[in-house]
């Protein structure tokens, strides 16, 4: 509408530089995305490749860490295990191939680095995080924000996807403090503002139900496993047995309880941002990717306004799916 057309513009200082809406859902993705969708149509999974697929803030990170740990690390003595996360598991939903200069607005100055040093001589030509992706050995943990229909229709028979969901009203406030602290989206409007976005599947990776319940209605092929982010938290050694058969791993008790401490919310902030550079990634006066990592915090966000109109959007979305959330004390 013009009305937010007019907001955008006013309070997203890069969201207005790039998105496309991608059908058959209407999914909101950096412009790039197109490009990037007929290439991922042509790649090549592996067998055991682990594919990390969520809508965004619902513990993407916390995952993708936990698996490569899980396959790489259970014994915490992995010599490459405090490399930045990103490039030890990339994102397959992002990526680019052209040359900016801009480096210090965008963040994007080690991703090139990278490059350089994971496809040495080698021309950008697919998307530098694809080529990369290429050129890892092994099992690979692929980040992935892109829902299930538009990846490639064979995916869920080459590897396997832990897919993690989370309530919406804790992912919303999640993505509003995201996109606050981080340099490339600079998000400058209130809390309210980006809730009726986010409802009106306005924001960037929405819209969040069709990806969730794609999902949740796969979640008994063999290779695709669903994880609430709350089950992980509420009861993360449990969860962490049955992502342990899921992958294959045979960890043992010890291991596990290494996973455990390994991927815990302080653990993780202790070792910084998931990134190379984090002065170049957010504002890091402003705060950090790591943030509360609770079940919960929408209770001290919400008007009770607020709260009725994203009942009734949730109540309206989920119809007769069987999806429960775990909203927290
Ligand atoms: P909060 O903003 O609520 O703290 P994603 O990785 O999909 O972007 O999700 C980010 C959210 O997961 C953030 O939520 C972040 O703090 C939380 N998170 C990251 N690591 C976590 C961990 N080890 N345990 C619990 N939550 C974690």
């Amino acid at each position: 509408s013009e009305e937010w057309l007019a907001r955008r513009e006013k309070n997203y200082v890069s969201f207005n530089s790039g998105m496309v809406r991608i059908l058959p859902e209407g999914w909101m993705y950096p412009a790039t995305a197109p490009i990037y969708l007929n290439t991922i149509q042509d790649f090549q999974f592996r067998e055991g490749d682990v594919v990390i697929m969520t809508m965004v803030k619902s513990g993407t990170t916390w995952m993708q860490e936990i698996v490569f740990t899980m396959l790489n690390n259970p014994n915490l003595d992995h010599p490459n295990a405090n490399q930045p996360l990103w490039e030890r598991s990339m994102e397959i939903s992002f990526d680019m191939n052209f040359d900016t200069k801009n480096f210090d607005d965008t963040g994007m100055a080690p991703l090139y680095e990278a490059f350089e040093k994971h496809c040495p001589g080698k021309k950008k030509e697919k998307g530098i995080l694809i080529q990369m992706i290429e050129t890892l050995p092994g099992r690979r943990v692929i980040k992935c924000h892109y829902p299930l229909q538009v990846m490639p229709s064979d995916l869920l028979q080459k590897a396997k996807v832990v897919y993690v969901a989370r309530n919406p009203k804790d992912v919303v406030v999640s993505f509003y403090h995201f996109c606050k602290v981080i340099r490339g989206l600079r998000f400058t409007g209130t809390f309210e503002q980006f809730v009726k976005d986010f409802l009106q599947d306005q924001l960037i990776y929405t819209p969040y139900w069709p990806h969730v319940l794609e999902a949740w209605r796969k979640r008994d092929n063999p290779n695709l496993l669903f994880v609430m982010y709350e089950d992980l938290k509420a009861d993360n050694i449990s969860q962490l047995r049955i992502i342990n058969d899921f992958l294959g791993t045979n960890l043992n008790e010890m291991q596990l309880e290494n996973v455990a401490r390994h991927t815990s919310f302080s653990s993780m902030k202790s070792r910084g941002e998931p990134v190379k550079d984090p002065k170049l990634f957010l504002e890091e006066s402003k705060g950090s990717f790591f943030r509360k990592g609770s079940i919960g915090d929408w209770r001290s966000h919400f008007s009770p306004e607020l709260n009725a109109e994203m009942d009734k959007w949730i109540r309206n979305n989920i119809g007769d799916s069987d999806i429960t959330f775990n909203m927290g004390e």
